[in-house]
C-alpha cells in the first residue's frame, strides 16, 4: 500500500520525509519520491526502487527547502516506473496520493481534449491538472482543492503543495487513511501513524469527506464545503511496533480487519451500474472464442479458483477446470485454441503457477492473471492482468488477497455471463448491488470479534478440526482448514459435506471439532443433515448461519450468525469467520502468527 508523509515547519523537511517513509517501508512499495519547497520554488526527485535508490538521487539532486511531502508507491494504475512515481508535479502544484481515482478514464480524456499534457500513466495526475487549473488566477490553494474534490470519485488520501503557497499543504481523505500530526511551531500528515510517532504523539485522525490545511502555525480541518469541523487532538500510546499493525496485535488480525476496505478498492472502477455490466479495462478478451476456462493456482488462491469455477459455470455457463499450479504440467494437459487460462496469484511471483503458465503459452492457451501484485512476474507472463488492489499483505496466511480474489472472481463471471447472454441484465444488476453492499457486511463481521474469540477459547485445545461445506463452500471449508493449519499447527481438513459419510465420519467422537457452513440457500437442509450425523456420534458442531435462522441452533452446539447475501457471493462473508477462529485459536496457542514456521509469503521454489 502506498505511504504518505508531508511536513510543514522550520526544519530541512527531506531528513523527516525520508525518515517518516522508512517507517512506511514494511508496506511494501515499488519507488519513492518528495518534492520539497523553498520560498515557494518546490523541487522533485522521485525514483522507481527502493528509498536507499532515493537517497541516492538526492544526494546528486538535494531538495532543500522547510515544506515538503513524500510518498512511497505500490503500484495501481500505471507499472512501477520513475515517470509513475509520485510526487505528481503540473506548473507550480505537487500532489501525491493513495487510493484509486475511479473516473481517471474520463478525467484524463476531459483534460487532455482541453490542452492537459500528462507525464505519467497514473490517476493521480489527474488529480494534479485539476488543482493546477482551479488555481488559474487565484492562490487560495484550499479552495482549488476544494473545486477539484468535487469533479473526482474513488476512494483517495490527497496531499497537494503549491508554489503560490509556500508553507502550506493541503490534504482531503474518502476512504484512505489520513492522520496530521501536531508539532510545537511545525505539523505533519502522514497516511499512517507509524510514519510520524518518532516526531510528535498528539495527532488528528482525519475523517470521511474532510480536508486539512496545515501550516507550521496550526491545522484547520474542514469538509469539503469548507465548513470548519472542531477537533480534539489525541494522544498516541502505542508503540512504533503496535502502530506498524495499526494497534492490532498481528498484521494478520490487521488484515482481516482491511478486507471491507480491501474489497471496496477491488470494486472500485469496474461497476457499470449504468449498464448493468463489468468493466474489464486494457482487457480485450473475445469471449466468444472462449469454449473452456482453466484455473491454475495454489494453496489459497486455489480455494478462491475453486469458487471461480461455481461462479463462471453458473453464470456464463461456460465449462470450467481447476488445477492445482503444481500439479498442472505434469499431467500433460490438452489446451486448444477456444481454452483461456486464469492463473490466479497473490504475490504474482509463485514459481509453481508461472511453470504452469509457461506451460499453456507453449500449447497457445491464452493467459489472464488475477494477481493483487502489479508488474509481478504472473502478470508480467500472462497476455491480460486483472489486478485485485488488496493493498500489500504481510502476514504470511493470506487473507485480504483471498476475499480480493472472490471478489475477481464474481465480476469475472458476471462480466462473462453478460457476453455470453446467460446472465440477464436483471440478475446482473440485482448481484452487483449486492457486492456494493459486501464491504458494510464484511465490517459487521469483522468488528464481531468478541464471539470468535471465546469459541476459540473453548475449542482451541482439540488436537484436530473438521470443515465441512457444499457447493461454492466447500472451498471455503478447505480454506478454512488450510488458515487453521497454517497458524495455529493444529490438524485440519476441509470435505465436501456430502462425503463425509464416506470417510471422515470414523474421526468423530466429541473431541473433533467440525465447523460447518451452513449459509441459507439450496444446500441448507442437505447440511443439517450431516450436521445431525455429526452430533448424533458425540461431534461438537460450530456452525457458520445466515442471520434469521431460527432453527440452527437447535442442530449445532454454537452458531456463529453472519448477514445474509446472494447465494454466489456467500463465501465471501462466511469465510470471514473461519479466518478469525484460526487467527484466534492460534493466538490462545501463542504460535508465530504473522511468520508461521516453514512457511514463506512467495513461494519461488518448485
Ligand atoms: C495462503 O495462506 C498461503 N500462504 C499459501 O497457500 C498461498 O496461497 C500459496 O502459496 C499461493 O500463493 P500465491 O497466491 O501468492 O500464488
Amino acid at each position: 500500500m502506498c505511504g504518505i508523509i508531508g511536513y510543514v515547519g522550520a526544519r530541512q523537511a527531506t531528513p523527516i520525509l525520508i525518515g517518516g517513509l522508512r517507517k512506511l517501508e514494511y508496506r511494501g512499495y515499488d519507488s519513492a519520491g518528495v518534492s520539497v519547497s523553498s520560498s515557494g520554488a518546490s523541487k522533485v526527485v522521485r525514483c522507481r526502487g527502493k528509498l536507499a535508490a532515493l537517497e541516492e538521487k538526492l544526494l546528486k539532486e538535494p531538495a532543500p527547502g522547510t515544506t515538503g511531502i513524500g510518498h512511497t508507491r505500490w503500484a495501481t494504475h500505471g507499472r512501477p516506473s520513475d515517470e509513475n512515481s509520485h510526487p505528481h508535479k503540473v506548473g507550480p502544484i505537487s500532489v501525491i496520493h493513495n487510493g484509486i481515482i475511479e473516473n481517471h478514464r474520463a478525467l484524463r480524456n476531459e483534460l487532455a481534449a482541453a490542452g492537459a499534457k500528462f507525464s505519467s500513466e497514473t490517476d493521480t495526475e489527474i488529480f494534479a491538472h485539476l488543482v493546477e487549473r482551479a488555481l488559474v488566477g487565484s492562490a487560495d490553494l484550499a479552495a482549488a482543492v476544494r473545486k477539484s474534490l468535487a469533479r473526482v470519485r474513488g476512494s483517495f488520501a490527497f496531499v497537494v503543495m503549491s508554489d503560490k503557497e509556500p508553507g502550506t499543504l493541503v490534504a482531503a481523505k474518502n476512504s484512505s487513511p489520513l492522520v496530521v500530526g501536531l508539532g510545537d511551531g511545525e505539523n505533519f500528515v502522514a497516511s499512517d501513524v507509524t510514519a510520524i510517532l518518532s516526531e510528535t504523539r498528539k495527532v488528528i485522525f482525519v475523517d470521511e469527506g474532510e480536508m486539512v490545511v496545515v501550516k507550521a502555525s496550526g491545522v484547520v480541518v474542514t469538509d469539503f464545503e469548507g465548513k470548519v469541523h472542531p477537533r480534539e487532538p489525541k494522544i498516541i500510546t502505542w508503540s512504533a511496533v503496535q502502530a506498524e499493525k495499526g494497534g492490532f496485535k498481528h498484521y494478520m488480525l490487521k488484515e482481516i480487519h482491511e478486507q471491507p476496505r480491501a474489497v471496496a478498492d477491488t470494486l472500485v472502477g469496474r461497476i457499470d451500474l449504468e449498464h448493468d455490466d463489468v468493466l474489464f479495462d486494457g482487457i480485450d478478451l473475445d469471449v466468444t472464442k472462449i469454449k473452456r476456462i482453466i484455473f491454475i493456482a495454489c494453496g489459497t488462491s486455489y480455494h478462491a479458483s475453486m469458487v471461480g469455477e461455481f461462479l463462471v459455470e453458473a453464470l456464463a455457463r461456460i465449462p470450467v477446470e481447476v488445477d492445482l499450479a503444481s500439479e498442472f504440467r505434469y499431467r500433460d494437459p490438452i489446451l486448444g485454441p477456444g481454452d483461456l487460462v486464469v492463473a490466479v496469484s497473490q504475490s504474482g511471483e509463485t514459481l509453481d503457477t508461472m511453470e504452469a503458465i509457461r506451460e499453456a503459452k507453449k500449447q497457445g492457451a491464452k493467459v489472464l492473471a488475477i494477481s493483487n501484485v502489479v508488474e509481478a512476474s504472473i502478470p508480467r507472463l500472462a497476455d491480460y492482468a486483472f489486478y485485485t488492489h488488496a493493498g500489500p499483505e504481510i502476514g504470511v496466511a493470506s487473507t485480504k488477497a483471498f476475499t480480493t480474489q472472490l471478489v475477481a472472481m464474481a465480476l469475472f463471471a458476471i462480466y462473462l455471463g453478460r457476453r455470453t447472454n446467460k446472465l440477464s441484465k436483471e440478475r446482473a444488476r440485482d448481484l452487483l448491488a449486492e457486492l456494493v453492499a459486501l464491504p458494510t457486511k464484511m465490517r459487521e463481521i469483522v468488528e464481531s470479534g468478541a464471539q470468535i474469540q471465546s469459541l476459540a477459547r473453548r475449542y482451541g485445545s482439540a488436537i484436530g478440526f473438521l470443515f465441512l461445506g457444499r457447493g461454492s463452500q466447500y472451498p471455503i471449508a478447505l480454506e478454512g482448514a488450510l488458515k487453521l493449519k497454517e497458524i495455529s499447527y493444529i490438524h485440519a481438513e476441509g470435505y465436501a459435506a456430502g462425503e463425509m459419510k464416506h470417510g471422515p465420519i470414523a474421526l468423530i467422537d466429541e473431541n473433533l471439532p467440525v465447523v460447518v457452513l451452513a449459509p441459507r440457500g439450496p444446500y441448507y437442509e442437505k447440511v443439517v443433515s450431516n450436521l445431525a450425523e455429526v452430533r448424533a456420534r458425540q461431534g461438537k458442531v460450530l456452525a457458520v448461519a445466515t442471520r434469521g435462522d431460527q432453527d440452527i441452533g437447535s442442530n449445532a452446539d454454537d452458531v456463529i450468525l453472519i448477514p445474509d447475501t446472494a447465494l454466489e457471493l456467500q463465501p465471501i462473508l462466511t469465510v470471514l469467520p473461519l479466518q478469525m477462529l484460526s487467527y484466534y485459536v492460534a493466538d490462545f496457542k501463542g504460535t508465530d502468527i504473522d511468520q508461521p514456521r516453514n512457511l514463506a509469503k512467495s513461494v519461488t521454489v518448485e
